[in-house]
Formats: C-alpha cells, structure tokens, sequence
C-alpha cells in the first residue's frame, strides 16, 4: 500500500490534466497502462506531458515531433532542427529520466554508411572507423543482383554471414582440398573461417542481399585477397610457369581486380560441380530459420552457435522475433560484445554502463547496435503495427547471457527483499511471488 500511496503522491505532485485520482491508480496497476496520453493527460512531448514512469513512446509510428520536455522540465528548440533523426531517436531528444553520465555512441545506421557501387551490386560496411565501440566485429551490407559473382577472394578475418534476402550460391575450399557448395535463402548462414577462399553469387530472379560479419571491428571490405589482383601483379612470366601456359595465354586477363561483376546465370549444383570434385568434411553452411525455436512466452529465439553449426568457431548469433507489447527481458551477456542488426521494426534499448551511467538508444530497421560484454540491457518493441526481428551476434564460440529474473528468481528471498524493497513488504511480496521458480524467459510478455 505504501508503495500506491507513493505512486498516487508522485502523480498528484507532478501531474496536471490527469484522471480521478482513482481511475490513474487503477491504470497504473495494469501493465502495460495504456499510451502515455491516455494516462498522463497531455500527449507526449508537450509541456504539460507527466510520465514519471518513462514508456516508450513510438514517434515514428505516431507521426510526432520529439521535442525536450520531460515532467515539467526542458523547452523547444529554436535552431535548425532535423526532424527525421528526431523522430528516429525520441530517446535522445527526451531521454528517460533514469538515463544518466556519458556513453559512447552505439548505434549506427547502414543508411550512413558509404556504398561502393559496382556492376550489378553494391557493398556498404558498418566498421570501428563509422561506429567506434563496433571492436570486436564488422559488418558488411551487401547486394548481388541475379547472376552477379562477389570475386573468388580470401582475407585475414573469419566471415559469418545471414542472408537478409533472395537467393545465394557460395562455394568454398578446406586445407585439405576439400571443396563446398550451397545454394541458400533467407535466413540461412555461411561461415568462412580465416584464409579460407569463396565465392558467391546472386541466383534468379533477382539476386540476393546479406549481412556480413567479420570477427574484427577493424576489417575492411576494401583489403580481401582478390584472385583479379592477385593475377594482375605477378609477372606473366611467372603466371605462365604457374599454370603451364604460354605468357601470351594471359594478354587479356584484368588489368585490376573485378570485386563484385556481372556474371552468367549458373546451372544447377550438380551440374556445375568440376570433374575431381571432392566433397569437403566440412560444413560451411547451415539452415538457422529451419531450426526449432526456443518458444518464449512473448516470441521465438533461435540460438546457433559451434554447438548446432560447429565450424562457426568465433561467432554466436541469437535470431529474435518479439511479439506485440513484448519484451527482450533485463540480461547481459558476459563473454563478449553484442553486435546487433534489426531487420525489421523498430525497438528502444537502454545500456546500463555501472557507477551509475546509462543511455538509451532508439533503432529502426537496418540500424546496427552496440551492447559491451557485462553491460545490462533489454530490447524494447517500439512500434504498434510491426514485428521486431532482431539478430544479435557476438564474437564468441558459445552463445551465453545472464538473466536478472533467472538470477533473483535462484537467490534466497530475504537477500533479494532486502536489497530492493526494505521498508516495504507488500512490494517485497509481490516481487518474489513473481519471480519464484524463475527460468531464463528471453522474450516476456509482458501482459
Ligand atoms: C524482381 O525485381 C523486380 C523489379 O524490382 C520486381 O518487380 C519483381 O517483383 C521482383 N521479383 C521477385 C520474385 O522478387
Ligand atoms: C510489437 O510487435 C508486434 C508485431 O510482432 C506489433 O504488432 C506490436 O503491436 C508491436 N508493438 C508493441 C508496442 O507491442
């Protein structure tokens, strides 16, 4: 009682325009309480807008303005304003008021990114050097139109790869001369580990488009080992002894490399096998879509890491759909950074950073974020009409996190009381009614 007592005192000293006091008590026992609006009166970002609580407010989908007013506080904004970035960060115009400190940048948008753009196909890369805390992996965007060959290339990184799109043949080489090839679609992964030559290719009807990622913020898409420029630099002299030719045999060959080109449509696997083919013992590639899914009670997670696809030594992912009014629970992962790509919707996200900082970043489709190793988190979806579909990646062989419900849950009741509802039993109770017997539940409903 105390705690809605505090709760009714909160609201009286901060609210204007707010319903029967009654009538409030009664919308903040249910979660979630309705739009802000509905609940504090005036509509999100106007000066008599109170919410105490922080919800989200989704100001893409609304069509609203974000502007600095928080609980009487703040003002407009006089200057020149871009308005499309402020609808797509309404967390960093109003921060919650439980944000606090500084915390390095971590999102980063493909939109912002550079695109190489060559025949049939484009390339764009979300590296350390466009997002500074992006360390410990890189990721490329790439799009191969039907037909079009991402050169035969090696490079010093391992790379993982989802394909957002389409249609995909990758062949790859083992040391032991152990040859692969596959034909994916979406949903489906690849990985190359270091030094390990392919090749890929747009299939029919209209190519393909993934994600790449690379085991080092610093790679570059500009610094792969391409056969064209491999050839292109070597005596043809040499190339004739190489390859047991005349030097003429090599007059017309690419002057510089080809990196991503306009190629034939390819026949079928089978078909396009070279005689003295030999079937690699490795597996590069494997279904994650067609994985059985962790059922969540507010969506489906799919974990693939060297477990279920074990060349995949150094990179985990974990592939989330977040149901309506759903929640990616408070956790933390402690063996490496996430790497975070949202396909589709958008979400809003909090890192807790210790000594009491913490920043939240807002995210729509095609944005990378950034969560540190240890540092506390939860995926939000912000949108009312859109799924959330969310791939995290870490450089890591195992995927692993830490649950705060699960962790409460296992840990004696009185240690948890008192550590966050001394002084008010009824609350104490409640919580640990709640989180008894707790099981790691990635995505909440929340309901
Ligand atoms: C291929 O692209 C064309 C042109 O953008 C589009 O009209 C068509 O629907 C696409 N086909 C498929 C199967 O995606
Ligand atoms: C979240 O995603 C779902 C689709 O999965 C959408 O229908 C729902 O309304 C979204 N928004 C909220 C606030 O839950």
């Amino acid at each position: 009682m105390i705690s809605r007592l505090l709760t009714l005192a909160l609201l009286a000293g901060v609210g204007t325009a707010l319903p029967a006091p009654g009538s409030a008590l009664q919308q903040l026992l249910r979660l979630p309480a309705g739009s802000p609006a509905e609940v504090f009166g005036d509509p999100p970002f106007t000066p008599g807008h109170r919410d105490p609580y922080d919800h989200k407010v989704d100001s893409v989908g609304e069509g609203l303005e974000p502007l600095p007013y928080r609980n009487g506080d703040g003002t407009t904004v006089m200057g020149p304003r871009n308005k499309d970035r402020e609808r797509q960060n309404p967390d960093l115009v109003r921060p919650p008021s439980t944000d606090h400190g500084t915390l390095s940048n971590m999102r980063w948008s493909f939109a912002d990114s550079h695109i190489r753009i060559e025949e049939g196909g484009w390339t764009r890369q979300t590296t350390i050097r466009e997002l500074p805390t992006s360390r410990e992996l890189a990721g490329v965007n790439m799009r191969l139109d039907e037909g079009v060959i991402r050169e035969l290339h090696w490079h010093t990184e391992a790379e993982w790869a989802y394909v957002l799109a389409g249609e995909v043949r990758v062949t790859a080489l083992d040391p032991d001369g152990g040859s692969f090839m596959d034909d994916l679609a979406e949903g489906d992964l690849w990985y190359f580990p270091a030094g390990h030559p392919h090749s890929l290719q747009g299939l029919g009807p209209n190519g393909t488009e993934f994600l790449l990622i690379f085991d080092d913020g610093h790679f570059s898409e500009e610094s792969t080992f391409l056969l064209t420029d491999w050839m292109a630099h070597t005596p043809k002299a040499v190339l004739a002894e190489n390859f047991r030719l005349k030097p003429e045999a090599f007059d017309k060959i690419p002057t510089s490399e080809k990196y991503i080109f306009k190629g034939s449509k390819p026949g079928s696997l089978e078909h396009e096998k070279p005689r003295g083919f030999k079937q690699s013992k490795l597996r590069f590639t494997h279904h994650m879509h067609a994985q059985d899914p962790i059922r969540t009670t507010g969506g489906n997670v799919r974990i693939t890491d060297s477990t279920n696809f074990p060349i995949s030594k150094t990179v985990a992912a974990a592939h989330l759909e977040i149901e309506p009014g759903a929640l990616r629970e408070m956790h933390w992962h402690p063996n490496a950074d996430e790497w975070t790509y949202f396909k589709r919707g958008r979400a809003r996200v909090t890192v807790f950073a210790s000594e009491g900082n913490a920043r939240t970043f807002d995210y729509v489709a095609g944005d990378v974020g950034i969560v540190p190793r240890n540092m506390g988190h939860f995926i939000e979806n912000l949108s009312d009409e859109e799924p959330l579909e969310v791939l995290e990646v870490f450089r890591a062989d195992k995927y692993q996190d830490f649950s705060l419900f699960q962790w409460l849950g296992e840990t004696p009741r009185r240690m948890v009381a008192e550590h966050i509802f001394a002084g008010d039993p009824e609350a104490a109770d409640a919580f640990l009614k709640n989180i008894e017997g707790a099981e790691k539940d990635p995505i909440k409903d929340t309901i």
